[in-house]
């Protein structure tokens, strides 16, 4: 059985290569010297907002992602097309326009790698012609943008011969996302990225970067990814401002207690201080701060003796504590979520990722898979007016080259 799987993944990823590189050929003139790549996309399972406050991390690699076909030019010029869009053109650019802010769409991502190689003194000798494409809903909050940085640094590296390492591939990616295009994220989307492993979760402390492989058997249970369809939008700028106002909460309680970090804090710590939060709604965000970091390593442990009804629970939790603390969720995420909650066989279910739209994450019993998808689509069209999208996800692998 095992076998007969292998060899069906296999000849779906032969067919993709052929499909890639027969459009690599046709946009670029051929696809002689083109070398096929992959970088997954991930599921954060719980530990949402707690990177950025030196707390602890739970996510995974997918099998979906983005792939990407590259072959170095004997010229500075760069060439990039995306098979994302019902658009043929390619969009141009040269090495030597590679500037930090510069609104330049889709091709920021790629571009603000290659940029930030370049800030670490690794620096490409002629432009390349890179063709993507992702299996990741885009703005789902399954970090399409990640999985594209990722995918980037890792045929550099292999193109260009780069001495780096996958944490370096995660740190630089995570890097040219906050500073070339002004996103101000944790390092948890590129580091599960980078690091992903099939059928394991990271535990990841963000803090130091240790971090441990943890098996994800969830025993007849599916990981289900519902997704919103609402688009991000301004989801950018508010995660820069919750990242602020915990940054201000910080700085009040350290007047009072001398800690780095709001994941420094446990629970009855922060009932303790959280006095010296002088605004309500700061006190909210730091209060999720702290208990998802708690949640988070309870949630492992839960896992770690296959309690899933334990584990289930913290991710319910910590939903609520997104939805009324730290207020990222909205009436979509809170729609598949309530919905969800109400069908037997469901684990556990809550958003993932930055919020604002985007997906929820779910564990459901085998059993149960197809009743949850009609059923929480059914109440989603109803109330949203619009569909949402269902994907039974697996846990997959970091980068690698295809062909
Ligand atoms: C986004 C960011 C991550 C993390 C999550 C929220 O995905 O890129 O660094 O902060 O939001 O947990």
């Amino acid at each position: 059985m095992a076998e007969y799987i292998k060899n069906k993944q296999k000849k779906k990823e032969e067919e993709m290569k052929d499909k890639l590189l027969a459009k690599f050929a046709e946009v670029f003139g051929s696809s002689e010297g083109a070398k096929v790549y992959f970088a997954p996309g991930r599921v954060n399972l719980i530990g949402e907002h707690t990177d950025y406050n030196g707390g602890y991390v739970f996510p995974a690699a997918l099998t979906l992602g983005t792939y990407g076909v590259a072959r170095k030019r004997n010229d500075r010029r760069l060439r990039f097309y995306t098979m994302n869009y019902n658009r043929v053109d390619i969009v141009e650019s040269t090495l030597d326009d590679l500037v930090p802010l510069k609104k330049s769409g889709w091709t920021a991502y790629p571009k603000g790698v290659m940029w930030a190689f370049k800030e670490r003194g690794m620096e490409m000798d002629c432009g390349m012609d890179f063709l993507l494409k992702g299996t990741i809903p885009g703005s789902s909050g399954l970090s399409s943008s990640a999985s594209v940085e990722v995918l980037t640094g890792f045929i550099l590296r292999d193109l260009y011969g780069f001495k780096v390492t996958n944490r370096d591939l995660a740190l630089i990616g995570q890097y040219s996302e906050n500073n070339y295009n002004g996103v101000n994220c944790g390092i948890m989307d590129q580091f599960s990225i980078a690091m992903g492993k099939k059928k394991q979760a990271i535990f990841l402390d963000t803090d130091t970067l240790n971090f441990n492989y943890v098996p994800v058997k969830l025993k007849g249970a599916k990981i289900v990814i519902s997704c919103s369809n609402k688009r991000r939008g301004l989801g950018d700028s508010k995660y820069n401002e919750r990242r602020s106002e915990c940054e201000t909460a910080l700085a009040e309680l350290q007047k009072e207690i001398s800690i780095d970090s709001l994941a420094e804090l446990d629970e009855e710590e922060f009932e303790r201080y959280q006095y010296a939060i002088k605004d309500e709604t700061r006190r909210k965000r730091a209060k999720h701060a702290v208990y998802e970091n708690q949640r988070t390593i309870k949630a492992v442990e839960a896992l770690e003796k296959s309690d899933m009804e334990a584990f289930g629970r913290l991710m319910n939790e910590s939903h609520i504590s997104l939805r009324d603390d730290y207020e990222v969720t909205g009436i979509e995420l809170d729609t598949l979520v309530e919905e969800a909650w109400k069908i037997e066989g469901v684990i556990g279910s809550r958003m993932t990722g930055a919020g604002f739209g985007g997906c929820t994450v779910s564990i459901v019993k085998k059993e149960a898979v197809k009743k949850f998808i009609k059923k929480v689509g059914k109440a989603y069209k109803k109330k949203i007016g619009y569909y949402a999208d269902f994907y039974v996800v697996k846990l997959g692998n970091g980068p690698k080259v295809i062909y």
